[in-house]
């Protein structure tokens, strides 16, 4: 880091913005193969939180990579920085009191395992598991038939590894189940932990 560049220390934190939004800030980390269902679930779950009062925002995979993460490609240098860039995006997120939902396929467990380390307790990973054969038989984005003819370089379970969680927070079957029931998992699983409650004494961070 330069020692020319300083952080500000702000008057108005993260503690504060959650206090007045009353509920705390977090990410939830959807992971899978591509057609598993995380932008599916991720806008549904989003939509549910929506809907009890709590301020939210999805981050999906191709969006990013219209913008933020434009100018990466899909070796596993590029798909590393483009996980490292969108962490640090989230933690801003989570700073800034907000509940980020991310839908990437973060295929890499040390890439996972970095944004947790980023942000610790804030970070809750969802795997949504699906089999290749189920998600090859919906290819959502017809990305399955042009990958195994070759057209697409490096894909995920075809020409690039999916390396699977070990100890996500939530593993939701979204191979079989409907997306009714899978919403209600996740929704259940944070009412669980009582997980958007804040302290009495919220914290000022
Ligand atoms: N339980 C479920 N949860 C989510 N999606 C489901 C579920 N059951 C069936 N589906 C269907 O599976 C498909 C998942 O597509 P979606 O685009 O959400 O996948 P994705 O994981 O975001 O893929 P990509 O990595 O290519 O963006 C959708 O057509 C959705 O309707
Ligand atoms: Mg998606």
């Amino acid at each position: 880091m330069n020692r020319n560049v300083v952080w500000h220390k702000p008057q108005v934190n993260r503690g504060m913005r959650e206090k007045m939004n009353g509920h705390r800030s977090a990410v939830l980390w959807f992971t899978g193969l591509s057609g598993a269902g995380k932008s599916t679930l991720a806008h549904a779950v989003e939509e549910r939180l929506y809907k009890m009062g709590i301020r939210t925002y999805v981050l999906d995979g191709d969006n990013v990579r219209h913008g933020l993460c434009g100018d990466l490609g899909f070796s596993d240098v590029a798909r590393r920085e483009n996980i490292r860039r969108i962490g640090e995006a989230t933690k801003l997120f989570v700073d800034a009191g907000v509940v980020v939902l991310t839908a990437f396929i973060s295929p890499f467990r040390s890439d996972r395992q970095q944004v947790r380390k980023l942000l610790g307790d804030d970070f809750i990973e969802i795997y949504c598991n699906s089999s290749l054969e189920v998600c090859e038989s919906r290819d959502v984005k017809g990305l399955y038939e042009r990958a195994k003819a070759g057209e697409i370089r490096d894909f995920t379970g075809i020409s690039s590894p999916y390396e699977e969680p070990v100890a996500a927070e939530i593993v939701i079957d979204t191979g079989n189940l409907s997306l009714e029931d899978s919403v209600q998992q996740v929704v259940n699983y944070l009412a669980q932990q009582q997980f958007f409650t804040l302290p009495d004494s919220s914290p000022t961070k």
